[in-house]
């Protein structure tokens, strides 16, 4: 399969000042609260790609108004907790793994079945780390052979709450579970093996949800309401993270990145890259609606390979194909260990990555938790990105440093989370060129 192709000629360097599209996760869960909150929900920063956009149009399905976006301004106008409408037909999710878990916990207390499904990337991912976890507190949901989608979701359960000690390190787990437990009787409680992101607790609170914290465990009760409020999205650290690869690794190259939200529980890639070399400043660090922001200047640095610490796993899981790749431009080997989560992303990020850095020349040895890059000389070739948005854009910088053109196919889900990729890579620097090749 091709379908849409990367043509990226090699060299050259990245220079300028760019903004990314807005954070996924963050516009993900602004569409999600703010149409259970009573009232106006104003979006700003938006992210107009389609993972997002495919939980727009779900709630829009379920009886939701939501007007935009325009130029990622939303406005949603909230129907209070028990004011969602059954669908009409399925909820097809597309890509979007973020959707699929969070609306499963959503969904899992309404009176009304609803039937969510995606494509064949989403069709094939794991559903049982949510769907055994609501089972437990009174959800029917019944899924496909192996525990995957499409989930059809039996409403008028009565749930209650529980106290999950999460199996693996997942975001979408425990926002999953929050997201029920809005709807349950009592007290439910999440306790995480790791930190993950936490954008949903603090958008929560920024709805007016109270949530108790201890340590690695949060809880909310159930029965409460959300009353609306404004949301800032700033822009993506995991869209920043290929420009922040693709200047470190090009000589030449210097980058400012306006309002990147720097969340500690999102931010390893900024960790990760320093312990290799990188030359990455935070400037201006601010609060916007509850969420940290920085600009980011990052120049060309020589990169070092290193043994990267597993704590950092979670805090870096979306960045890690890009990372590979200032790994294969770094002096020496880079170890990665316990990040068996990437064999089930959007692709088996760790076997896609080893075969397209092998297929320009790079010495990649898949582990079964991680991978063992040795750095390199690069050469030009033809990769496939297996649908995978985030593989696509880490090849593409892998051309500032390969000796010919890196050709990538199969690239049309770049838009699930970073439309506009090709055109802001352009305006900076990176010689590519998108054609459809049907
Ligand atoms: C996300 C959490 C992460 C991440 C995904 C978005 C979220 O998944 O990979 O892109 O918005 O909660 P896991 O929590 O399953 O690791």
């Amino acid at each position: 399969m091709s379908g849409v192709v990367f043509r990226v000629a090699p060299g050259g360097s990245l220079s300028g000042t760019l903004r990314v599209p807005g954070d996924k996760s963050i516009s993900h869960r602004s569409i999600m609260l703010g149409a259970i909150a009573d009232g106006v929900t104003r979006v700003e920063g938006f992210l107009e790609g389609e993972d997002a956009l495919a939980t727009l149009q779900a709630f829009r399905s379920m009886g939701v108004e939501i007007e935009g976006p325009q130029a990622g301004r939303v406005v949603i106008h909230g129907v209070g907790r028990d004011g969602l409408r059954p669908p009409q037909g399925e909820l097809y999710l597309g890509n979007s793994g973020t959707s699929m878990r969070l609306l499963a916990g959503l969904l899992a207390g309404q009176p009304f079945d609803s039937l969510l499904t995606g494509d064949e990337s989403l069709s094939r991912r794991p559903m049982k780390r949510v769907t055994e976890p609501l089972a437990r507190m009174g959800a029917r949901i019944d899924a496909a052979e192996g525990g995957t989608a499409p989930l059809r979701i039996h409403g008028g359960s009565r749930l209650t709450g529980i106290d999950y000690p999460m199996p693996v390190a997942s975001a979408q787990v425990k926002s999953c579970l929050l997201l029920a437990g809005l709807y349950a009787e009592g007290r439910t409680c999440v306790t995480e093996p790791a930190p993950t992101r936490d954008h949903t607790e603090r958008m929560l609170e920024a709805f007016g949800y109270p949530l108790h914290r201890d340590g690695a465990s949060v809880c909310v009760e159930g029965g409460g309401r959300l009353t609306a409020t404004d949301i800032h999205v700033p822009a993506d650290i995991s869209s920043a993270a290929f420009f922040l690869v693709g200047a470190s690794i090009a000589p030449g190259s210097e980058l400012l990145l306006e309002h990147v939200g720097i969340n500690p529980t999102r931010d390893g890639v900024i960790h990760i890259l320093r312990q290799m070399g990188a030359h990455i400043e935070l400037l201006a660090p601010r609060q916007v609606g509850g969420e940290p922001v920085a600009d980011l200047r990052v120049r060309h640095a020589p990169l070092h390979g290193i043994e990267i610490d597993p704590a950092l796993v979670p805090l870096a899981i979306d960045e890690f194909p890009a990372l590979f790749v200032a790994a294969a431009c770094a002096e020496g080997r880079t170890v990665l260990r316990g990040a068996e989560e990437l064999r089930v992303k959007e692709s088996d990020r760790i076997a896609v990555m080893a075969d397209g850095l092998r297929r320009l020349g790079i010495t990649a040895e898949p582990t079964a938790d991680g991978i063992v890059i040795e750095g390199g000389a690069l050469r030009g070739g033809r990769v496939e990105s297996h649908g995978d948005h985030r593989i696509a854009m880490s090849f593409a910088m892998a051309a500032l440093r390969a000796d010919g053109e890196v050709v990538i196919d199969d690239c049309a889900n770049v838009n699930t989370s970073f439309p506009g990729f090709a055109g802001l890579a352009a305006g900076a620097g990176l010689a590519i060129q998108v054609s459809d090749d049907g």
